[in-house]
């Protein structure tokens, strides 16, 4: 027999040991204890998303209401078990951490399933902090938009400290009127911009309102976990500062007015909070020609006259600086296809395929990967050239590794660290990265109608 590495995944997954890992060859080594996991269990409920009928076959990690913040200390294990409790295969991926390869949740590539019944446990060490989030990454359009989606902080005790700290989940549902899910796609619409929910929330809520101290400093951490929809992000009602974008500090603090983010895409924001009790702040998402509130923040008790300026920098995370002058080169072209190679994917297929990457469609998982997009050297230095060769906007994700944007064809950037570029019509943009993890990391569209669609591709770092 000769044992590629697949068929160990499926031999392992056969005789139920595929969770045994990371904690103990971790104590074999003896590095630190690893923590007690903890359990993140999919569960099929119902919900109330709108008014009227609870929505059934809601997707969860727990036994109620939406996935739970998951919350890390950067440097220090963490450990999480996830238990399948529905009858889909299932996995997690832990969205922006820079994870060890075997980690990182991606059926085939890294992982076997996880079938009902059966548990994985995950152990790493987060090495960055920031808002960070999870969802699995087996049948994605279905278990994400039925729900599977959950926001991660980690936390960096050196921080400076707000007074208060709001997380939200952004994301949609497609529910019809009777509040029960519906389609989840339609096909003209995977071809263009994605095919958008019907009820919008914000912690499966509509326009949640939280409380926060009147005249203090809110640190608000937002995560797109919706499959589909583009935001433009403003803040009324208050002074504030984008602080973090995707996992890592910006170089220079800037006024949210209508920054777009995609799917994938993390928002922190530092809020100074009205004097007067009781003023409301409103985060907006103004995309389009409607203005929408996704929640507020009501001012309460006697201000804390906080300025917006005494709050110092956020350390940066430990991401190797990119050697630019000896980095070599990784061409990146996305595009429609009208090819249907590989539309038959396993793992949830959507039966078409609409788009690609360097002219190769792949939806991203199934048994048999397509080559690698590129093949890095551990420790090298590479700039991605990505070009957007179609008439729509694409949040682009690597996993594995963080890249810093070097310069775009269309617009002034800041060298942001990254994991998901929000690559506009006609973009072209340089991202510089030094390969560093070792593994095969899936590269693709985050709006999830196009991975599926062939927008996926991967890395391989030996
Ligand atoms: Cu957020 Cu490949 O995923
Ligand atoms: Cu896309």
């Amino acid at each position: 027999t000769v044992f590629t590495r697949r068929t160990l995944l499926k031999t392992a997954a056969a005789a139920g040991v595929a969770g045994v890992g990371a904690s103990t060859i971790g104590r074999l080594a003896g590095f630190a204890a690893v923590p007690d996991p903890v359990v993140l269990k999919t569960t099929s409920i119902q919900a109330q998303l709108m008014d009227g009928a609870p929505t059934k076959n809601v997707l969860t990690y727990g036994e109620a209401g939406p996935p739970p913040v998951v919350r890390m200390r950067k440097g220090e294990p963490f450990a999480a078990r996830l238990v399948n409790g529905i009858d889909d295969p299932t996995t997690i991926h832990w969205h922006g951490i820079r994870v060890p390869n075997k980690m990182d949740g991606v059926p085939f590539l890294v992982q076997p399933y996880v079938y009902q019944g059966d548990h994985f446990d995950y152990a790493f060490t987060p090495p960055d902090a920031g808002t960070f989030w999870y969802h699995p990454h087996c049948n994605t359009l279905e278990q994400m938009g039925h729900g599977l989606t959950g926001v991660i902080v980690v936390e960096n005790p050196n921080d400076p400290q707000c007074d208060s700290e709001a997380v939200i989940n952004l994301r949609d549902w497609r529910l019809g009127d009777d509040g029960q899910f519906i389609e989840p796609f339609r096909p003209r619409d995977a071809a263009r911009a994605g095919t958008y929910g019907t009820v919008r929330t914000a912690n499966w809520l509509d326009q949640p309102q939280y409380d926060a101290p009147a005249g203090g400093l809110v640190r608000l951490r937002a995560a797109i976990t919706d499959v589909t929809r583009i935001y433009a992000f403003r803040v009324d009602g208050a002074e504030a500062a984008v602080i973090a974008l995707d996992g890592n500090p910006v170089p220079q603090r800037f006024a949210p007015d209508a920054l777009q983010l995609g799917p994938g895409q993390r928002l922190e924001l530092a809020i100074r909070m009205p004097d007067d009790e009781g003023a409301i702040v409103s985060l907006r998402d103004v995309r389009g020609t409607k203005s929408k509130v996704l929640a507020t923040l009501r001012a309460v008790g006697k201000s804390l006259k906080r300025d917006l300026r005494d709050l110092g920098p956020l350390e940066a995370n430990p991401v190797a600086e990119v050697d630019l002058a000896g980095a070599k080169r990784i061409p990146l072209a996305l595009s429609a296809t009208a090819e249907n190679v590989s539309a038959n994917s396993i793992c949830g297929s959507l039966g078409y395929s609409f788009w690609a990457i360097n002219k190769v469609p792949w939806p991203g998982d199934t048994p048999d990967p397509t080559a690698p997009l590129a093949e890095l050297k551990l420790g090298q230095s590479y700039i991605i050239d990505m070009e957007n060769l179609t008439p729509h906007s694409h949040p682009i994700h690597l996993h594995g590794m963080s890249f810093k944007v070097l310069s775009s064809s269309t617009r002034q950037v800041q060298p942001l660290i990254s994991d998901t570029y929000l690559i506009q019509p006609d973009e072209k943009v340089q991202m510089g990265l030094v390969a560093d993890n070792p593994g095969d990391w899936l590269l693709h569209c985050h709006i999830i109608e196009h991975q599926k669609t062939g927008m996926t591709s991967y890395l391989r770092v030996v």
